[in-house]
C-alpha cells in the first residue's frame, strides 16, 4: 500500500502535515506525536523580525471552531533558524517554513534567509496586510498574487506554495494568478473572517473586532474552494480548513488535493494528526485501494 505523495517535486512520506500556527514548531506536539510519522511539518508564520501580534483577547470559540486574531505573533527569522529547524531536524519529516510579512520586502527576506537552511518547502501566508497598500491584504487581488510569487519564485531556493485566502470572490482567479506567477503550488483554505459579540457587555469580543474563523465549521466551505481550485490550475493543492478525522481529509483529496493540513482540531485533540494518517491507511485498506495517489482528484 502506497501513502507517499510527490508534493512540487518534494516526496511526502503520507499527504498528512500541520497547520500553520496551530503546532507550534512542533516541540509542544512531540510530546503526544511521533512527528516522524507525519508528512511534514509546518511551521508557524515568521517574518525578519519579531511581531508581538494584537492585544488580548485574541481568541474566541464560537459554534463549530473558534476566531482568532493573534496577529502573527512570531519571534523572528533569526531564532527561528537558530532553534526551530535544528528541533525538527531531529525527525524524520519534511520541513515546511510557513512566511509572512508586512511588505514585499519583508517576506522576500525571509525567504532569502531561508535560502541555506534545510528546509523543503516554502509556504507564503498572502492574508497579512500589506502596509504600503492601506493594510489589504496581498492576498486579495490577483494582480498582487501574481507579482508577490513572481518577485518570491525569483529569489527562492526551495518550491513556493502560495497561500491562498479564501475572503474572496474567486478562488478560481487566485489560484490562476498564483499559477501565473510561478508558485510551485497553492494551498487554501486559510481562515475566513469572523466577528462574535458579547451581548451583556455589548461589546466586541476579540480587541482586534474581527478574527480568523477556522475549524469543523468551515470544512464544507473548503472542499468546495479546493475543488475550484483544483481544477482551474496544474500545479499540486494542499487542501485545508476544519479537518477533525481521516474522512474530512479524504474528502480534500478526492477533490484534488495531493496533501492537507490539519489545524484548530490539534488543539481539541493533540494526537489527531497521527490518527489522521492510521485513519487513512484504514480507509485505504478496507476500500482495497492500493495507492493513496489514485484518489486525488478522482470525485470530478
Ligand atoms: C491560532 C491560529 C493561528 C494561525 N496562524 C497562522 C499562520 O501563522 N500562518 C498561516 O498561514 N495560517 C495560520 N492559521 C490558519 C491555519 O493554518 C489554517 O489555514 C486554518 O486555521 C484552517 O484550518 P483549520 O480549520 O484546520 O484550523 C492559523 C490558524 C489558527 C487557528
Amino acid at each position: 500500500m502506497n501513502l507517499k505523495v510527490d508534493l512540487a517535486g518534494v516526496s511526502l512520506k503520507n499527504p498528512v502535515m500541520t497547520a500553520s500556527g496551530t503546532f507550534g514548531s512542533g516541540e509542544e506536539y512531540s510530546e503526544f506525536v511521533d512527528l516522524s510519522k507525519l508528512g511534514a511539518v509546518v511551521t508557524k508564520g515568521v517574518a525578519p523580525t519579531p511581531w508581538e501580534g494584537n492585544p488580548t483577547p485574541r481568541i474566541a470559540e464560537v459554534y463549530g471552531g473558534m476566531l482568532n486574531a493573534i496577529g502573527l505573533q512570531n519571534p523572528g527569522i533569526e531564532v527561528f533558524c537558530r532553534r526551530d529547524i535544528p528541533f525538527l531536524k531531529q525527525f524524520d519529516t519534511r520541513i515546511v517554513v510557513n512566511v509572512c510579512g508586512h511588505t514585499t520586502e519583508e517576506y522576500c527576506a525571509v525567504v532569502e534567509r531561508l535560502a541555506d537552511e534545510p528546509v523543503d518547502l516554502l509556504e507564503i501566508n498572502i492574508s497579512c496586510p500589506n502596509v504600503k497598500e492601506g493594510g489589504i491584504a496581498f492576498g486579495q487581488d490577483p494582480k498582487g498574487i501574481e507579482a508577490i510569487t513572481r518577485e518570491l519564485k525569483s529569489r527562492a531556493k526551495q518550491p513556493v506554495i502560495m497561500k491562498l485566502s479564501p475572503n474572496v470572490t474567486s478562488i478560481r482567479d487566485c489560484a490562476r494568478a498564483a499559477e501565473a506567477g510561478g508558485a510551485d503550488g497553492i494551498s487554501l483554505i486559510n481562515t475566513l473572517t469572523g466577528m462574535k459579540i458579547d451581548v451583556r457587555r455589548r461589546s466586541f469580543v476579540l480587541a482586534n473586532k474581527t478574527g480568523g474563523m477556522s475549524g469543523p465549521a468551515i470544512h464544507p466551505i473548503a472542499v468546495r474552494m479546493v475543488y475550484e481550485a483544483a481544477h482551474a490550475v496544474k500545479i499540486p493543492v494542499v487542501g485545508m480548513g476544519g479537518i477533525t478525522c481521516a474522512e474530512d481529509a479524504l474528502e480534500f483529496i478526492l477533490a484534488g488535493a495531493t496533501a492537507v493540513s490539519v489545524g484548530t482540531a490539534n488543539f481539541i485533540n493533540p494526537y489527531v494528526t497521527q490518527e489522521i494518517v492510521e485513519g487513512i491507511e484504514t480507509y485505504l485498506r478496507e476500500e482495497k485501494i492500493d495507492d493513496i495517489r489514485s484518489l486525488i482528484g478522482a470525485v470530478k
